[in-house]
């Protein structure tokens, strides 16, 4: 058959913490041609501990990168068209591997894991100057969320890890740099980088210099050797050379240009490029981002301060806003594989359905204590309100309202923050399909909320920034290049008194969710 003819092509590695993707855009049109995904297992070793392994990571990222072309070549695409590609990834989630070897020296921290909550506790104790000493320098609150505390963890606890940074074999990196550096060639010449957003999670990294923050490496004790090169977040990093998997093989020599977070991706992805734009995206938890120019703007709510994105070595670098939802999707996978209520994460939607209601019932999902606005690592998951009439549809929808309320709650913040309320609402992630969930989200935010059709946005901002890069230059970043994407709109529905009443219950809620570890 003739093979189809069509612009440059870009692919896009989308790393989450549930899920690893890989897609394929038309440069011209940003329609997803072909795409292919697999699920990541997490292992939680104890209580409060989320744990991946970095090299089922990367095996998931070859096998995603094979099936997609395998695909492409069915459709009579030729792979030769993929000009650039683009990484985006989980954030924070921490790995340090032996750059002789390739090897991970210990399982990768992931962003979920609590295991640092006495270290946060003793540092915090010891925050030289004022109390703003890291949020000042990094915009982020200490944490155990951040991979700073992640990396002190490993290098105070493996040994593996403090003798190969003893002999200078050890390289930390986020899942960016991770995969970067296998991607390029790994222990044969691969590339040691990450870009200013994933370097922003780390809270070694000073926002306003965008460089390593020596005060802040020593303040956790971090040797600076081991950190990747900063770099922005459109740029060619290095050229596509793989050893270990032949078909995967076929992209060698594409250059890897474009590098973002995942939850700056989705803003650049849903061009969200003004001062004032948000979006929310819903994946394992759900992050909402409002793009602050090239100001710094610091929270008094509980919110973060981050980088958005800097599209290329000599392009200003743009901050945002963050309200971070620890558990949305999360939630649905721990009724599917803990609880076994649903087999398949879209039978949420088939439950949720049949009742319309939680009748009353209230989940808080605090698995990971509760991020913003509250930060409070004392939380743990409650579900209340129930009687001997509850039964798996009404926790099943509790279980969406939730990931609602949540988004309230740091939408509510937000437009404190910023003064300008949210008019409507741009969302994406995968949760976006379901249906009954982006109305319920109207209805509890009341407010409309809009979502593009092709939910994917993640991918499609890495995309966009592997496109863009000095060298490469098949995407220009102008609105009218998004001709595939349409939007759909949730209006609220319900009257506003009845979204407040449900609102305040939840917050009874959430207070009981509280001090539950001493
Ligand atoms: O900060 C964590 C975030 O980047 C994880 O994203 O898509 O796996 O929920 P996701």
């Amino acid at each position: 058959a003739k093979k189809a003819v069509l612009g440059p092509l870009v692919g896009a590695v989308d790393q989450g913490t549930s899920s690893t993707r890989f897609l394929v855009f038309n440069s011209k049109t940003a329609e997803l041609l072909s795409h292919h995904q697999v699920e990541i297992k997490q292992e939680f070793p104890k209580e409060g501990w989320v744990e991946q392994d970095p090299m089922e990571i990367l095996q998931s990222v070859y096998e995603c990168i094979e099936k997609t072309c395998e695909k492409l070549g069915q459709l009579n695409i030729d792979i030769s068209n993929i000009k650039a590609i683009g990484v985006s990834n989980q954030r924070e989630t921490t790995v340090v591997w032996d750059k002789l070897t390739g090897e991970p020296l210990y399982n990768a921290l992931v962003w979920l894991d609590l295991r640092t909550q006495s270290t946060v506790e003793t540092l915090s104790k010891r925050i030289p100057g004022n109390n703003n000493f890291v949020k000042s320098k990094t915009g982020l609150p200490l944490s155990t969320y951040f991979s700073a505390v992640k990396l002190r963890w490993l290098l105070d606890n493996v040994t593996k890890v403090q003798k190969a940074v003893k002999e200078d074999r050890a390289l930390f990196g986020t899942i960016d740099s991770w995969l970067i550096w296998s991607l390029t060639g790994g222990a044969n010449g691969g590339v040691h980088c990450t870009d200013v957003t994933n370097a922003s999670r780390t809270m070694l990294f000073n926002i306003h210099s965008l460089e390593w923050d020596k005060d802040l490496c020593e303040f956790f004790d971090i040797p600076m050797k081991i950190l990747p090169n900063v770099r922005s977040s459109s740029e060619i990093y290095g050229l596509m050379k793989i050893s270990h998997s032949l078909k995967a093989g076929a992209l060698e020599g594409v250059p890897i240009s474009g590098c973002l977070g995942d939850q700056s991706a989705a803003l650049v992805g849903q061009m969200c490029f003004q001062d004032g734009q948000a979006k929310n995206t819903y994946g394992t938890g759900c992050f909402l981002l409002c793009n602050t120019g090239r100001k710094c703007v610091f929270s008094d709510h509980g919110l973060l301060t981050t980088v958005a994105y800097k599209l290329g070595r000599d392009k200003p670098v743009y901050y945002a806003l963050e309200g971070s939802v620890a558990i949305a999707g999360a939630v649905i996978r721990w009724l599917r594989d803990n609880l076994g209520i649903i087999k398949t994460s879209e039978e949420i939607e088939k439950l949720a359905k049949e009742v319309g209601t939680s009748y009353g019932c209230y989940f808080v999902p605090a698995f990971s204590g509760l991020y913003a606005p509250y930060w409070e690592p004392s939380a743990r998951g409650i579900i209340c309100g129930l009687t001997q009439f509850t039964n798996k549809c009404h926790v099943a929808f509790a279980a969406l309202e939730a990931v609602c309320f949540q988004t309230r709650e740091i939408l509510d913040a937000m437009n404190r923050d910023c003064g300008i309320p949210l008019s409507h609402l741009q969302v994406d992630g995968g949760m976006t399909n379901n249906k009954i969930l982006m109305q319920l989200q109207a209805d509890i935010l009341y407010i409309p909320v809009v979502k593009p059709s092709m939910p994917e946005t993640t991918a499609l901002g890495a995309a966009m920034a592997a496109g863009a890069a000095e060298g490469v230059g098949v995407w220009s970043l102008e609105p009218e290049d998004l001709s595939a994407v349409t939007m759909e709109r949730f209006e609220p529905q319900i009257n506003a008194e009845e979204s407040e009443i449900r609102y305040s219950t939840w917050k009874k809620a959430v207070m009981k969710s509280m001090g539950w570890v001493t």
